[in-house]
């Protein structure tokens, strides 16, 4: 299995930047396919921390990163990134989608305004721009990286009419920065990134033909994605496996395997149903020990119980074969451990997420009790704590899906292969590589 697309199982912040710098190791190209600077993905290497919100998290061990036309891309924001991974020493082989549309300073002010006037109704997006964005590429009036470049003025017209438009008469208020000022800007920095820009759907075709391995770095999660998550609570991309293809412009057929990232229990930012939250001392303690603060906007996440049921609905819609499960330290100590491995609904049980938001925030979790596990002090899985090994064999009877990872702390060294024919299909040894 060559290319492998890791996502996110859950509500985002899962520790698919650990995981995806983990693996880089063993792939020659890391590609984003999806969202934009709302992503926020932690990559701690002994005492180097890097929080990425747009780069590719195998820059930092230096592999080529591909940004795909399905990302929203803030040129702002990447140049940040480039000057701080150059700053640490790291070069960077990168290359842009010409087809990626831009997040421009309208789209960031709509956002925040959109969330103003939804008032209660609100999101609570990151207000980095993303549904703004992805809206005006779906509505035909965006700019792209290659529109900017070839100073397309037409399309760069009608989308700051619309822009000033909506902001004047939907959210009476005003545009923030001048047109001009900011077409120059948007011009300067791409003329900065310009030698990075090019086709990413030929660029990695040619590298799979060469025999090359591509690993897909999803960010958010499937209950974030805008299809099949807690709709509207939810992004405004789709964040499952398949969108690795469309984001990147290569065929599906291109996609050898999916790697699902899953926390060892719940957490959620922002608005939206979760059936599992919890809001007592164990929330405080979850949040405290798992550190579940926002990458990128610092908010305290929610946090809540595993819940089954999310799980096996998100290894449905990625038709996720393999699971890592991350923060399984974070749990230590707590006897016992609860699961949701059903919802209850006016005496009915449901075993699915039902597409209703209202019927979500309705539901009563059907827990199971486990019993806990209270230190991890082992790197082999065989002398992993029999409680923690019950845990995944629960999730994986349940998920229908093989746990090939377990993620034990958030340094890179913190991370156990579980042995087995699993991880061998990975090719997660350097032994299976024929090139
Ligand atoms: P992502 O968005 O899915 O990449 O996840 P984030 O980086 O936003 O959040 C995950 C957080 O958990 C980060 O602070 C990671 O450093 C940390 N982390 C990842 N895996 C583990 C783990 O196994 N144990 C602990 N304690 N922390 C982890
Ligand atoms: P990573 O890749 C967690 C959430 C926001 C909000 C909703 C919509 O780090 O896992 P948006 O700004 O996308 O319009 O916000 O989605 N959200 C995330 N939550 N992790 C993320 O990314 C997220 N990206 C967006 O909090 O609820
Ligand atoms: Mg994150």
């Amino acid at each position: 299995m060559r290319n492998l697309v890791v996502v996110g199982m859950q509500w985002g912040d899962e520790g698919k930047g650990k995981v995806v710098d983990f693996l880089a190791e063993h792939f020659d190209v890391v590609a984003r396919f999806q969202g934009g600077s709302n992503a926020g993905h932690t990559v701690i290497d002994g005492n180097r921390i890097f929080k990425f919100r747009i780069m590719p998290t195998g820059a930092v061990r230096g592999k080529k990163v591909v940004i795909g036309n399905g990302v929203v891309l803030d040129p702002f924001v990447l140049e940040e990134e480039i000057q701080s991974l150059e700053s640490a020493g790291i070069t960077i082989d990168l290359l842009i989608s010409e087809r990626a549309h831009i997040i421009t300073p309208y789209h960031i002010q709509i956002d925040s305004l959109q969330e103003k006037m939804k008032s209660d109704m609100k999101v609570g997006t990151t207000k980095r721009g993303i549904g703004p964005t992805y809206s005006d590429k779906v509505s035909r009036i965006g700019i792209r990286v290659c529109d900017i470049l070839s100073n397309e003025s037409s399309q760069w017209e009608q989308l700051s009419e619309a822009s000033k438009l909506r902001i004047g008469n939907l959210y009476s208020s005003q545009i923030d920065i001048p047109v001009t000022e900011i077409f120059n800007r948007l011009r300067d920095v791409l003329l900065k990134l310009r030698d990075y820009v090019g086709d990413t759907g030929e660029f990695l075709l040619g590298a799979i033909h060469t025999g090359k391995r591509i690993l897909f770095e999803g960010a958010q999660g499937a209950l974030l994605d805008i299809d099949h998550g807690t709709y509207p609570y939810v992004t405004s991309s789709n964040c499952v496996s398949s969108a690795a293809a469309t984001g990147s412009g290569i065929s599906f057929k291109h996609l050898d395997a999916v790697l699902g990232i899953a926390k060892a229990y719940t957490t959620r930012v922002g608005q939206g149903p979760f059936p599992t939250e919890i809001q007592d001392t164990m929330a405080e303690h979850l949040l405290k020990t798992g550190k579940e603060y926002g990458t990128i906007t610092g908010r305290a996440r929610r946090c809540g119980w595993l819940d089954l049921v999310a799980l096996r609905y998100a290894a449905r819609i990625n038709g996720t074969e393999f699971l890592a499960l991350t923060k399984a330290d974070v749990l230590c100590d707590i006897d016992p451990v609860q699961v949701c491995v059903a919802y209850e609904l006016d005496g009915e049980e449901l075993c699915s997420i039902p597409a209703n938001t209202s019927v979500l925030d309705s539901v009563n979790p059907v827990y199971e009790e486990m019993p806990g596990w209270h230190s991890i002090q082992s790197d082999e899985y065989e002398n992993l704590p029999g409680t923690l090994r019950e845990y995944i064999s629960t999730i994986e009877k349940l998920v229908d899906s093989k746990v090939v990872i377990v993620s034990v702390g958030p340094d890179r060294n913190d991370t156990i292969i579980v042995p087995g024919s699993h991880s061998d299909m990975l090719e997660l040894n350097d032994n299976n590589r024929d090139d």
